[in-house]
C-alpha cells in the first residue's frame, strides 16, 4: 500500500494507521516457537514486551505464569493486543519504550520486529534503553532481524553492526537461525539471547 498518510515510524500515528487499516505484515500471527522453547525451558522472570503490536506473546507468557507486560506507543496497537489477550489485557499498557519506568526490576526484555521499526540513527538510544533497563544477568531475547539492503521500516541490521552496539553492555550467548520466518523476514531473523553484562 502506497498510499498511507503517514511516513515518520518513529511516531504512533504512523503504526495507528496501519494498524487501523490492518496492514501488519511483520505479525506472524502466532507466537515465535523458539520463544516456546526458551519459556519451557526457563523459571519465569519478570518480562517487558516492548513495541508488542498484537503482543501474541503476553498470553503465552502469562498462561505460564510469568510476570509479563507488553507495552506499545499506539493506542491502535494496544487495542488490538488488549483484545488478543483476554484475561491479561490489564497487562498491556499504552506506553513509549523511552519514558516507560519498570516498577520492579526486569529480567527480560523480549525482541520481536522492534529494533527493525526504527531508523538506524535510533539504535544507540534503543540499545542504551535496554541496557539501563535491565540489571547485570538479565536477558535480551528475541528474533533479530540481521541482514543488509533494507531501507525500512523493516530496516534490517548487519551482524557488524548489531555487534557494536550491543558488545559493550551486553554478551551474546545463543544465535541460531529462526527457519520458521514470515515471509518479509525470511532468511534474515536470528533467535538470539543476550546477557546483560
Ligand atoms: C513492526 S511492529 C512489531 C510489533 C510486534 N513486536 C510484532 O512483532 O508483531 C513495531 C511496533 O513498535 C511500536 N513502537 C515503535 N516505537 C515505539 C516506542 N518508542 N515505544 C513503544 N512502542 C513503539 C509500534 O507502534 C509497533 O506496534
Amino acid at each position: 500500500m502506497s498510499d498511507f498518510l503517514q511516513r515518520d515510524p518513529l511516531t504512533p500515528a504512523f503504526w495507528d494507521e496501519r494498524f487501523e487499516r490492518r496492514f501488519t505484515p511483520w505479525d506472524r500471527g502466532t507466537v515465535s516457537p523458539a520463544l516456546r522453547r526458551f519459556v519451557a525451558a526457563h523459571a519465569p522472570m519478570t518480562t517487558l514486551i516492548p513495541g508488542c503490536g498484537a503482543a501474541r506473546e503476553l498470553l503465552l507468557l502469562r498462561a505460564a505464569g510469568w510476570n509479563a507486560t507488553a507495552i506499545d506507543f499506539s493506542p491502535a496497537a494496544v487495542a488490538v493486543a488488549r483484545q488478543l489477550a483476554g484475561p491479561h489485557a490489564e497487562h498491556v499498557v499504552v506506553a513509549d519504550f523511552f519514558a516507560w519506568q519498570p516498577t520492579e526490576p526486569l529480567q527480560l526484555i523480549y525482541e520481536q520486529a522492534f529494533l527493525c521499526a526504527m531508523p538506524p540513527a535510533v539504535w544507540p538510544r534503543l540499545a542504551a534503553r535496554w541496557a539501563q533497563l535491565l540489571p547485570a544477568g538479565a536477558l535480551l531475547a528475541g528474533c533479530f532481524l540481521v541482514g543488509d539492503g533494507f531501507k525500512g521500516p523493516p530496516f534490517a541490521i548487519t551482524r557488524s553492526a548489531l555487534d557494536a552496539l550491543l558488545q559493550p553492555a551486553f554478551v551474546c550467548e545463543t544465535d541460531d537461525v529462526v527457519d520458521d520466518a514470515i515471509a518479509v523476514f525470511a532468511g534474515m531473523e536470528r533467535w538470539m539471547v543476550w546477557r546483560r553484562r
